[in-house]
């Protein structure tokens, strides 16, 4: 049956020039590179500079998406940035983004669901699309996670790092089966009882400050895999696919040891899993379309293939997608 579909035109990711190795951690804080390299697999990060905000890196990769996709701004009638960063209280970091854009029409609005942010904005997107209601978005995962960070607090300072990733979404007609291309299911979920677990300790409406980042390393690590392995199932079970019939798992870039425990889980081969968190650390909603925009670029994911995007983050919230590229 004739369905409509939100197919990838597009992608773009952008990091922030300023890159901060382990080494230089070291001396800023009681930890080692090898203890951050075994422990996590992250090698560095790139830190936004002084006046780069997050609407900065969405906006660059958002041209970037554009430029991919061969479309212009004005292509463009829906914005959904998913980011925990945003350059202000209000308006929207999606906002100044399609300012920067040079558009007045269509929506724009954040998207605020920590890590799992890009998967809750593809979701998202895909029901505007698939309603008729609009035709072409950008998604959007941009984050300056510097700027929340405790950088006196080696638990946490060591695993996060800035940047920013983008695609563009259009709908277009398919045929209602998994050979279709474009987000073929998306699986969301929430438990906000772990609040205490990864959170950020102000915000306007409890203590008027920013706050910074908060993390019970360990129990998180612990729901994880369980967490995202369940709706990558669900997501298997919708699509009637199994992890044979995925090119490329893209998962969240938090942890090198929770991918690989989550692969494992799944029974996804270890070269089908797309790896980036050595070059930028865990850049929550960014991360997923920073790994993207390195498969497209190193040209691994191909028009056609099937790919699985999963996260996990503060919420908890955590969701999958399977999406034919
Ligand atoms: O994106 C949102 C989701 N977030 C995540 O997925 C993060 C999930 N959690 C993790 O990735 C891991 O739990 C961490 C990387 C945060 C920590 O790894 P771990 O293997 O769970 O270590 P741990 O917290 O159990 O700490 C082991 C030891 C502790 O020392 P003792 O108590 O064994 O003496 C820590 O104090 O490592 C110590 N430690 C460090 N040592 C050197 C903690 N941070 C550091 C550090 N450098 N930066």
């Amino acid at each position: 049956m004739a369905t409509i579909r939100s197919v990838v035109r597009g992608n773009g990711a952008y990091l922030p020039e300023r890159v901060l190795t382990n080494k230089e951690l070291a001396a800023m804080v009681d930890t080692s590179d090898e203890w951050i390299k075994q422990r996590t697999g992250i090698e560095e990060r790139h830190i936004a500079a002084d006046g780069e905000t997050t609407s900065m890196l969405g906006l660059k990769a958002a041209e970037l998406a554009l430029e991919n996709a061969g479309l212009k701004p004005a292509d463009i009638d829906l914005i959904v940035c998913a980011t925990s960063t945003p350059d202000y209280t209000f308006p929207s970091t999606a906002t100044q983004i399609q300012a920067g854009l040079g558009i007045t029409h269509g929506a724009a609005f954040d998207l605020q669901a920590v890590c799992t942010g890009f998967v809750y904005g593809v979701a998202t997107a895909d029901k505007f699309l698939t309603s008729g209601s609009h035709k072409r978005a950008l998604v959007i995962g941009a984050e300056t996670f510097s700027r929340i960070l405790d950088w006196n607090d080696r638990t946490t300072c060591v695993l996060f790092g800035d940047g920013a990733g983008a695609i563009v979404l259009e709908a277009q007609l398919g045929e209602g089966t998994p050979q279709d291309r474009g987000v073929l299911t998306s699986h969301l979920r929430s438990d906000g009882s772990h609040r205490e677990k990864l959170y950020v300790s102000g915000g306007p409406g409890s203590s008027k400050t920013t706050g910074v980042l908060k993390m019970e390393g360990r129990e998180v690590y612990r729901h994880a895999v369980s967490m995202v392995t369940d709706v990558i199932h669900d997501a298997f079970k919708t699509t009637r696919t199994t992890a044979d019939d995925i090119d490329w798992f893209v998962p969240h870039q938090a942890n090198k040891r929770i991918i690989d425990a989550t692969a494992e889980k799944l029974g996804i081969a270890p070269e089908k899993v797309v790896l980036t968190v050595n070059k930028h650390g865990n850049t929550s909603a960014a991360s997923i379309p920073l790994a993207l925009g390195e498969a497209r670029a190193d040209g691994r994911i191909k028009e056609g293939d099937l790919v699985m995007i999963e996260a996990m983050g503060g919420g908890f919230t955590w969701g999958a997608a399977l999406i034919r590229w």
